[in-house]
């Protein structure tokens, strides 16, 4: 039996990674009631006792927008922690993989994005997390950090669940068309960092992101479409696409932020399917869940 510590067991990624770890795993996922990661002190120590074989850490300060004036706390738990996780695991031999994220690059130069590709962050959460990649690297050059992007899944805050909440309630959506990247189902990720779990033969920076390319006006049409096969939402209801100018937000985020997956794919030794068929997968459990609501 695998002993696995799981930060962020109640996110989208922990959560998808809870249901997927079979009988060879146990799991244990600490809260953030219990572990907080804003104090690294706390963190170290619960590492160092419990003795895990592999430390997975998929909690973050996740909200965009919010790191713009919250920039000490996104920092605290997307650079500082990670740092304090990647050295507790080293120090007791257990291996550590840690996920970042694609908003480390501006979207300008050779895309897709290499591993090795120059970063230039255009706001405070993706400045957080490249200081989070950069202090595991130094802290435990054995670590994994696992680049990826647009994650959703049929639960969660995420853009998909914003989508079959509004048009489910009969609003049409203006929806950014000039911004390109990749959904990735949290379930797809979660099967390739188990995958990983299982190897201490690789290290360092990979790329993890579903198949295809997308806007998120497609992401959102893609929902509308799924939604008026099942019949669960009015005629009436559309998705227009609109530019990012006309959709004004605190924080700038890159124009193109396409990773290369290529030879992550082959290091990982799978090949997850295409975007559209992870946010069908979503949007029908999303569906399901409200059906049974009372
Ligand atoms: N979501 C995306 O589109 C996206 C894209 C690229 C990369 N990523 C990265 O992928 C990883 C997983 O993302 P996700 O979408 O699964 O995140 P999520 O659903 O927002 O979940 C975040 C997790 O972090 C925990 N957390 C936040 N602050 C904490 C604190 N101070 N102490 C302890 N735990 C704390 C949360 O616990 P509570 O529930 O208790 O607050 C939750 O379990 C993250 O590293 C994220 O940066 C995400």
């Amino acid at each position: 039996m695998t002993r696995l510590l799981l930060l962020g067991g109640s996110g989208q990624l922990g959560k998808a990674i809870q249901v997927l770890a079979d009988a060879s795993w146990t799991v244990h996922a600490p809260g953030s009631d219990l572990l907080n990661l804003s104090q690294p002190d706390d963190l170290a120590r619960f590492i160092t006792q419990h003795k895990p074989n592999v430390v997975v850490n998929c909690a973050a300060y996740t909200k965009v927008d919010g790191a713009e004036s919250e920039r000490d706390v996104a920092f605290q738990v997307n650079g500082i922690a990670p740092a304090v996780m990647a050295l507790a695991a080293r120090n007791i031999g257990a291996q550590f993989i840690h996920v970042s994220t694609d908003y480390v690059f501006d979207g300008t130069g050779d895309i897709p994005y290499q591993t090795f590709a120059a970063t230039n962050p255009l706001n405070a959460y993706g400045a957080s997390k490249l200081s989070g990649e950069i202090a595991v690297a130094r802290e435990n050059p054995e670590a994994v950090v696992i680049r990826t992007s647009w994650i959703h899944s049929g639960g969660g805050v995420n853009f998909v669940a914003t989508v079959v909440r509004l048009l489910k309630s009969g609003q049409s959506m203006r929806v950014v068309d000039d911004q390109i990247g990749v959904p990735t189902r949290a379930a797809n990720l979660a099967y390739a960092i188990l995958l990983l779990a299982e190897r201490r033969d690789v290290a360092g920076l990979l790329h993890f992101t579903d198949g295809g390319v997308a806007s998120w006006y497609d992401v959102a049409e893609c929902v509308l479409d799924t939604m008026r096969i099942s019949g669960c939402v009015a005629d009436d209801v559309k998705v227009s696409p609109i530019e990012s100018s006309e959709y004004p937000v605190a924080a700038k985020r890159p124009k193109v932020s396409l990773l290369s997956t290529h030879t992550s794919r082959k290091t990982i030794g799978w090949t997850p399917p295409h975007w559209r068929e992870g946010v069908v997968a979503s949007t029908r459990e999303l569906l399901s869940q409200s059906l049974r609501e009372p």
